[in-house]
């Protein structure tokens, strides 16, 4: 467990190098992250390259014990490699070659972006690969599906496309391209989606975000196999950037060892918006679930943040500290914050860092240091904990396409829809794992599969599997929709999911902002909205049913006992007090621990190991908050002070760390404080 910073040497006077890094250590600081833009300076012109600078910064920051993360260049081509060899830029769905000059601008399919981009990760690899200060790398910076639709792209598409089709009748029929006339006599025919409009085919539009989310990976994976090449031995990661994304993070980190992330908590959220509020949670539960394991984080918010848009505001005191131990909190083992300075020259200006342009230890500076030195005194105690949570939520990228390809109705998003549900269970206080729809889902009590609109063989069988041994499963509205080339399916919904579920849907309403009624068993009424299924249960009984429209009195939730299992389908978008409801129930049925009120903003989970348990309790609001903690034996890792539970008491930013545990564990905890 370890703190760091990014840092940019080239940007500031070699002579303040020995200074920051000096500062660094006393700071607690054991890693640096550089380089990730650097290509002009490490290679000024092409085929000229110059290491002596780097040399010297790592020699300046390793001089004082600090550990280095290096960056492949390759989100910044140099001005000669764009004017010397164009087919580097991307160019856009109206043929309009993008201008150099801000940064990600390359096209992943360029054969010049892989030859200068092989040739620099090779010399650099060369030149630092068994460095001893060097620790680890990282590819690239925040990879996106950059929806490329240069010549080299589409003929690219095209041989994805026959790989996946064999034959254009194939792909006809597969498409639905008779509609509008849209039928292809000759492969050459067949481009990228251009003129970008959302009405185009939409099986053409998620096969195109399919083959550009390839694209990413193929392109994260040709640098992974070179650094692993000529570094054997170090760590390969990769900064990815928050949620929502199109590109397959799956895909993209399987050549990987762990995923990182780029963590940027909106700082203006804490009074008014509550999606806002929570979507940090989601994001590191998502981070973590890419590889199923502990995840560090490249960037973490440091101050206000600029340049994008006007500066938004600062964090508000303490929460640069609870931010950071909230990614702990949430499988983070290392943190490394952006940035050590604020920048004085070029775009990010405003996008501050620890340090001030006067460069002054200010507040910020000073809660980062607390941050730091809790977690080298805690190090021991946190190392080789792990979240181990009961409840699954299975997340898809392929499902959040569709959903943008066609937004079922006014409000409607995937991302949003699925957060209200990892949301209502958090105000529970439980703690969930989000996964890959296409992973293992088999061990857990809970399993919440929403909106499995694009469906297949593959995902019902599971599903079924779960369920018929004992599993307790959540399905959703929008299941079952279409087959996975995008088209609709010709059967009731959910389709493959019917019988399983018990129930069909009679006919639907995309009822968008006009919010209906629901009345759930227990007499209380709720809203809903977005979309109302009108369900026939056939052997679900029915949990929930519309009070309003002329659905009133239709089932609207219902649940279906399938041996030891049971199956709950949500035909509707609920409101958050009807999730917590639903969810409370659905809970206590599956076995799951929870609270009654995790009051907004307080987040609590469990990070153990064998002899050793320690749950966070973080207040990520500007109110002061109280909460009841279960009886038991506890030690506070933040005071000491001993505790067996009761009521609490968090001040905004406050952040608890309840440690129980064997003699052993308490021991590691005793030895921290020393
Ligand atoms: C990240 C990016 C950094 C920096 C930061 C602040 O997305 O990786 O390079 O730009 O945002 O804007
Ligand atoms: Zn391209």
């Amino acid at each position: 467990m370890k703190v760091g910073v990014d840092y940019y040497p080239e940007h500031w006077d070699v002579a303040m190098w020995e200074q920051d890094a000096r500062q660094m250590r006393e700071a607690g600081i054991k890693i640096v992250r550089l380089a990730e833009f650097a290509w002009s300076r490490l290679e000024p012109t092409e085929g000229q390259f110059d290491f002596d600078w780097l040399d010297r910064a790592i020699a300046v920051l390793s001089g004082q014990g600090l550990e280095v993360v290096l960056g492949t260049p390759t989100a910044t081509p140099p001005v000669w490699l764009t004017t010397d060899y164009p087919d580097v830029l991307p160019v856009d769905n109206k043929g309009h070659t993008h201008y150099a000059g801000v940064r990600l601008h390359r096209c992943y399919n360029s054969p010049s972006l892989r030859k200068y981009g092989a040739r620099i990760i090779e010399k650099l690899t060369q030149h630092y690969g068994s460095n001893p200060a060097v620790i680890g790398w990282q590819t690239d910076n925040e990879l996106a599906a950059n929806d490329c639709h240069c010549e080299n792209c589409t003929r690219k598409f095209r041989s994805w496309l026959q790989e996946k089709y064999k034959t254009l009748p194939e792909l006809n029929r597969e498409w639905g391209t008779v509609v509008w006339s849209g039928e292809y006599s000759d492969w050459a025919q067949v481009k990228t989606p251009l003129g970008g409009s959302p009405f185009l085919n939409p099986s053409f539009l998620l096969d195109f975000r399919r083959f550009s989310s390839d694209t990413v990976a193929d392109f994260n994976r040709f640098q992974a196999a070179l650094l692993r090449e000529n570094s054997p031995g170090k760590f390969v990661t990769h900064n990815l950037w928050g949620y929502p994304v199109s590109a397959d993070y799956y895909d993209m980190f399987d050549s990987m060892d762990f995923a990182s992330v780029d963590y940027y908590p909106a700082t203006d959220l804490l009074d008014d918006s509550k999606s806002r509020m929570y979507h940090g949670a989601l994001t590191l539960d998502l981070t973590r679930g890419v590889k199923q394991k502990n995840f560090w984080v490249m960037e973490q918010l440091s101050g206000t943040p600029g340049c994008w848009y006007p500066m938004s505001r600062t964090p508000f005191p303490g929460m640069i500290r609870a931010y950071a131990w909230q990614s702990v909190s949430r499988g983070a083992d290392t943190i490394v914050q952006f940035r050590w300075r604020s920048a004085r020259i070029g775009a990010e200006q405003f996008w501050h860092g620890l340090l001030d342009h006067h460069g002054e230890p200010g507040r910020r500076y000073k809660e980062f240091v607390q941050f730091s030195e809790e977690v080298n005194r805690l190090a021991p105690l946190l190392e080789g904990t792990t979240l181990d949570n009961d409840v699954a939520m299975l997340f898809s990228h392929e499902q959040l396409n569709a959903f943008q390809i066609q937004p079922q109705a006014d409000g409607f998003d995937y991302l949003t829809n699925f957060k209200s549900l990892h949301t209502g269970l958090m105000s529970m206080g439980v703690s969930t794992d989000v996964l890959n729809w296409r992973s293992d889902f088999q061990g857990y009590k809970l399993v919440i599969a929403p909106m499995l609109y694009l469906i297949n063989d593959e995902i019902a069988d599971k599903l079924r599997e779960y369920v018929s041994n004992g599993g307790k499963l959540v399905l959703t509205t929008r299941t079952g929709v279409k087959n996975m080339n995008n088209v609709c399916l010709p059967n009731r919904l959910p389709n493959l999911l019917t019988e399983l579920a018990g129930v069909y849907v009679d006919e639907y309403d995309p009822v968008g902002k006009d919010t209906q009624k629901i009345l759930l068993q227990n007499d209380q009424a709720y809203s809903c909205s977005q979309w109302c299924d009108v369900l026939t249960p056939v052997t679900a009984e029915t949990i929930a049913t519309y009070e309003s429209e002329y659905f009133a009195d239709r089932a609207a939730i219902t649940r279906n006992v399938v041996c030891a299992g049971s199956v709950y389908y949500i035909g509707t978008i609920l409101d958050a007090d009807a999730n917590r409801a639903l969810l409370r129930r659905i809970a206590s049925e599956a076995g799951i621990d929870f609270q009654l009120n995790v009051p907004e903003g307080v987040e609590v989970t469990t990070r153990s190991t064998e002899g050793r348990s320690l749950r966070f309790i973080l207040n990520l609001s500007k109110d002061s908050k109280v909460l009841s903690i279960p009886k038991g034996d506890y030690v506070s890792a933040i005071s000491g002070d001993r505790l067996q539970g009761g009521i609490i008491e968090l001040q905004p930013g406050e952040v608890e760390i309840l440690v129980q545990g064997t003699e052993e564990g308490y021991s590691k905890l005793w030895q921290s404080r020393n």
